[in-house]
């Protein structure tokens, strides 16, 4: 048997398969990872789609930013040291839902593209799926949804994405979507269409 170090030993080769579940669930499993400021969009494309999905009788899984936060990764703040450990948790979380067979959605700022080749690279490039989505600061700013913008315009939330921490716009995203021009519906469109193919069997 081999033996990688401290004395593990893993028995993935006893374990069932990834295609073992994807039979047993009639789907194939992917990575659908939603990045973009806070406030873009993520969260309502990726619970409409998952929402749209399950009505077609395929099994999903959402991980979303401020869910996450406020469990696993509750011990994280947003230097770029604790994103990069975000986004390495939620990818090793996705991953196992992935070789579970369950269609993975992934919605978090994930503001540079270190920290999306990190997601990419855990999960696998065959199965990562990045959604850029790329409505504007001041769309993002105006809709100001939970009151951040204005918050960290007065100063008052450090690092904060786009107005005090940077945002690397993703330089190759299967998909890019400016939630200022589409209605959802018309996002959801897009994202099946490029979506379906991968997960149908
Ligand atoms: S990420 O950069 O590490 O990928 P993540 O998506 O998990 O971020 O969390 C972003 C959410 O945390 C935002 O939607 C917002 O509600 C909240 N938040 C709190 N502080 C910040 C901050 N400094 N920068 C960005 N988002 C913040």
């Amino acid at each position: 048997m081999e033996v990688l170090n401290n004395n593990i030993y893993p028995i993935f080769d006893k374990m069932l398969l990834r295609e073992d579940k994807e039979t047993l669930l009639n789907q194939r499993s992917v990575m659908v990872w939603f990045t973009g400021l806070s406030g873009s969009g993520k969260s309502t494309l990726a619970i409409a789609l998952e929402r749209e999905l399950h009505k077609r009788g395929l099994l999903c899984k959402l991980l979303d930013g401020d869910n996450v936060r406020t469990g696993i990764n509750n011990n994280l703040g947003f230097s770029d040291e604790d994103r990069a450990e975000n986004t390495r948790r939620i990818s090793e979380i996705g991953k196992l839902f992935i070789d579970s067979g369950v269609i993975t959605l992934a919605a978090f700022i994930s503001p540079n593209n270190q920290m999306r080749e990190i997601a990419a690279n855990i999960v696998g490039k065959d199965d990562f799926l990045e959604i850029y989505i790329s409505t504007p600061i001041e769309v993002c700013e105006e809709r100001d949804v939970k009151g951040l913008y204005a918050k960290a315009r007065r100063g008052e939330i450090a690092d904060f994405t786009g107005v005090t921490s940077p945002f690397e716009v993703p330089e190759h995203p299967a998909l890019d979507l400016d939630t200022s021009k589409y209605s959802v519906e018309q996002s959801m469109e897009q994202l099946l269409k490029l979506i379906l193919p991968k997960i149908s069997k």
